[in-house]
Formats: C-alpha cells, sequence, structure tokens
C-alpha cells in the first residue's frame, strides 16, 4: 500500500517535475486553468488512450465521435442547461469573496466572518460571442459537458455506423465551467477534460445497463492500478439528481480532501433525444428491425474527468521509502499510463560508453516513450525516474561493451536483470505487458552488479 500524499506535496511535485503548471503563471496565474508539462501531457495522452481503447477500440457496441466545442445556442435550450445549470451563490459584503451558497452554513463569511448577500443563480456556462457583432443574439457557450454534440448527431451516427442498439458513442474533448468555487489543483477546474460516453439501450433494458457500466468504469480504474480500498460507489439521493437524470452513481476516490467524485454514471432515460426532437423538430426515434418496434432509445452514460483522473492516478501511485539515510520516492504508475516507458542510462559519460549508449536508446525509441539521461550519479538519476513513475531503466556500462549485454532495472523492486541487447526490446515489450521482471529472455541473467 503507497503512503498518502497532501495535496501540496502534490502540486509541488507536479511543478518540479513538468507534469503540470498554472496557467499563464507569469502573469499571476489564472485560476482553475492549468497546463500540462512535458511529463503530464503524456500521462494525460496515455490516460485517454487507455479510456478509448477499453471504451471504442476493444468493443463492437461502442463508436466515437468528435463533435465541436462550439454549438448552435439552442442546443443548451433543449438540454437544460440555460435554465437549469446553475448554481446559488452569496458575495460576502466585505472582502468580496464568491460562495456557493451550499458550501457555507451560515449568513457569515467563512473568510473573514463578514456579511453574506441573499443567494442569486449563477449560471456555470461560459458565454462567448459568434460572430463580428456583440450582441445578445449572437450569445454562444462554451459546452459544459461533451455529451450534447453526441445527442444532436444521435441520427447521423445510426444512419451511418450500420450498428444496431444497444451502442454507446463515445467522445473526448474539452469542457468548461465557471465554478464558483474551484480549487483542489486539478481536481475542479473551469476548463477540463472530459471522456463520456453515451450508451443507447431499449426502455427497460437501462437499469441492467447501469449496473453493467458502474461495474466496467470501477474495474476500468483498477485494472490501471488504483488500490480498491481507495474507490467506492455511491449512489445519488433523488434530491441530488441531475436535471436530466433517473438514477446516478458516483465512482469516489479519496482524495486527500476526502472522498470525492472521480466519476459519474447516469441513466438520462430519454430526456435528451426527446429534448432535442422537440426543440429541433427532427425525429430521433429508433426503428428496431428485430423487433419491429419504434422508441426513443434511454442512455446510459459513464462520464469521466480526465484531469480528475490524472490526479487520482498520481496521487495513488506515490510512495516514499526509506533507503539508505534517505527516502526514495516513486510514483508507482501502471506502465500503461507511466509518461516514460524508459530510461536509457549510460553509466557515466565516459565517451567510450556513448555510442553504444545512443545505439540502444535509438533503437527503443523506435517503439516506446523513452528519456535519455546521462548527467549526474546513475543512483541519482534512478531516483529521479522512481519519482516520474519510469518503471524501466536500462543501463550501459563498460561490461556492455564487452558483451553486448545491458542491465534493465525494475522500479518497484529495484532488482535487475542483465540481458542481450539483440533481446531487450522484446524483453522490455513484454515487461511494460506485466510479464514479471525475473522472467529472462535466451542469455539473461540475475544481475547484482550494481547497488542501486
Ligand atoms: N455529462 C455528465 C456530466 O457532465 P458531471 O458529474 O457534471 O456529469 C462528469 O461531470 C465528470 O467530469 C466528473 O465526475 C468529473 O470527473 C469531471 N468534472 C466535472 N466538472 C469538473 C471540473 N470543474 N473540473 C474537473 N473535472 C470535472
Amino acid at each position: 500500500m503507497s503512503v498518502k500524499i497532501d495535496m501540496e506535496k502534490m502540486v509541488s511535485l507536479c511543478k518540479r517535475r513538468g507534469f503540470i503548471f498554472q496557467s499563464s503563471e507569469i502573469y499571476g496565474g489564472l485560476s482553475a486553468c492549468w497546463d500540462y508539462g512535458p511529463l503530464g501531457i503524456e500521462l494525460k495522452r496515455n490516460i485517454k488512450d487507455a479510456w478509448w481503447r477499453s471504451m471504442v477500440q476493444a468493443r463492437d457496441d461502442m463508436v466515437g465521435l468528435d463533435s465541436s466545442i462550439l454549438m448552435h445556442p439552442q442546443t443548451w435550450v433543449a438540454s437544460g442547461h440555460v435554465a437549469g445549470f446553475q448554481d446559488p451563490l452569496v458575495d460576502c459584503k466585505s472582502c468580496r469573496r464568491r460562495w456557493r451558497a451550499d458550501d457555507v452554513n451560515e449568513d457569515r463569511c467563512p473568510e473573514c466572518g463578514g456579511e453574506l448577500t441573499e443567494p442569486r443563480l449563477f449560471n456555470l456556462m461560459f458565454k462567448t460571442f459568434f460572430g463580428a457583432v456583440e450582441e445578445e443574439a449572437a450569445v454562444v457557450y462554451l459546452r459544459p459537458e461533451t455529451a450534447q454534440g453526441v445527442f444532436v448527431n444521435f441520427a447521423n451516427v445510426m444512419a451511418t455506423a450500420r450498428k444496431k442498439l444497444p451502442l454507446g458513442i463515445a467522445q473526448i474533448g474539452k469542457a468548461f465551467r465557471n465554478e464558483i468555487t474551484a480549487g483542489n489543483f486539478i481536481f475542479r477546474d473551469r476548463e477540463f477534460e472530459m471522456m463520456e460516453a453515451e450508451f443507447f439501450v431499449k426502455p427497460g433494458t437501462d437499469e441492467q445497463w447501469l449496473k453493467y457500466w458502474l461495474e466496467e468504469r470501477f474495474n476500468w480504474y483498477v485494472n490501471l492500478g488504483i488500490q480498491k480500498e481507495n474507490l467506492r460507489i455511491r449512489e445519488h439521493s433523488k434530491d441530488e439528481l441531475a436535471h436530466y437524470a433517473r438514477a446516478c452513481y458516483d465512482i469516489d476516490y479519496l482524495f486527500p480532501m476526502g472522498w470525492s467524485e472521480l466519476e459519474g454514471i447516469a441513466n438520462r432515460g430519454d430526456f435528451d433525444l426527446t429534448q432535442h426532437a422537440q426543440h429541433s423538430g427532427k425525429d430521433l426515434s429508433y426503428y428496431d428491425p428485430d423487433t419491429e418496434e419504434r422508441y426513443v432509445p434511454y442512455v446510459i452514460e459513464p462520464s469521466a474527468g480526465v484531469d480528475r483522473s490524472a490526479l487520482a492516478f498520481l496521487l495513488d501511485a506515490y510512495d516514499e521509502e526509506p533507503d539508505k539515510k534517505e527516502i526514495r520516492v516513486l510514483l508507482r504508475l501502471h506502465p500503461d499510463l507511466a509518461p516514460i516507458k524508459v530510461a536509457v542510462l549510460p553509466l557515466s559519460r565516459n565517451e567510450a560508453l556513448v555510442p553504444m549508449a545512443r545505439d540502444v536508446h535509438a533503437d527503443l525509441r523506435q517503439r516506446f516513450m523513452t528519456q535519455y539521461d546521462d548527467a549526474q550519479s546513475v543512483g541519482r538519476r534512478y531516483r529521479r525516474q522512481d519519482e516520474i513513475g519510469t518503471p524501466f531503466c536500462v543501463t550501459i556500462d563498460f561490461q556492455s561493451l564487452e558483451d553486448k549485454q545491458v542491465t534493465i532495472r525494475d522500479r518497484d523492486s529495484m532488482k535487475q536483470i542483465r540481458v542481450p541487447v539483440a533481446e531487450l526490446k522484446n524483453s522490455l515489450a513484454a515487461k511494460l505487458a506485466g510479464e514479471p521482471l525475473d522472467v529472462l529472455p535466451p542469455g539473461g541473467r540475475y544481475w547484482l552488479g550494481f547497488p542501486d
């Protein structure tokens, strides 16, 4: 089990190692907007790839979509967001801080004790103007969820995908919410990325599909390394259901600030298709050729945040271990998620080692995301790779020049094996796919050579 880390320490690690920076930092930052650095972008891409692989490519009942962020403004009237996507807010009359009314228990400001205004409703959608004229008629919204892009394309996809229901349409993309109380690092942002699937089913089968997706999504996190005891499932009570939902479950993660939503799995019924059919005048029903019935499908929606998942994966992977007189910090990230899969480390900068180390690196980088590092002692370099979650380091030493063998060092156990260069790429591929370190390729052997 890994050690718990507080949010400040994670923010600092992410900045120090190049995972995540505050947006527009040189101008003082823009709150609740974040920039992903060289390692953060790899982590985020890996999360999205793992989701896409499991939700779309590995199934034959799901197809993908990439709809535009800006949509016809009627979309948000039909979806209920113009009228309903709002939070009650209160302002402090002294320090001017703004709070969500349901986050403050009394009529005094939690920050300074000042008097609070009466609650007012505040719509969380960002507005902008479409075209050259800044007038009310030209207002469009930045989408607060990707789901509506799927609903308005339901008929297009059904007409072209050559599939029957049950069928899902999956989408990954940016969403924007003018959150009143954003914060907790990348947990609640004003600009963020979502991974959403709208799974269209026959009414009456919806409850069983809701359970199915809850289990699938829970297992996705566990299979990618999140410890089960840090996850829980929570059913929404009737009074907290979103305006479109008949039922909803959250997969919660035990974040440093307590149990909080990681992903929502909702039964949206036929709310969205019915609304869009009414507002657009288009028929969005489905004709089932097997039963010869026509109906408006129900929708089960697993909806996850990329940023929030990245935070959960980072927090869960964080570990510290006593190591001689120091503490070894490591991210035990699943190999599929680790930003760098393999680091290539010549034992030193000695000129004799460079050609072979460069050759090994050139070969490995064709297949894996790699890093070449020859600065400082090899021990320091191992620590750096541990801290960014690199599963394997490959070390080239003087003996390698003689016997054409190199060392593979495992992040979690720090154990090392020695393998022929000719076997290296395949052996690493097998280990990244889960093969234990002590399964040796032909000509390989256990290695006690380098103390870590
Ligand atoms: N289409 C359904 C929907 O939008 P939601 O529960 O509001 O449902 C789904 O959002 C997921 O999106 C959340 O579980 C969370 O992971 C992520 N999310 C929502 N708002 C977010 C924000 N302000 N910052 C980061 N992630 C957010």
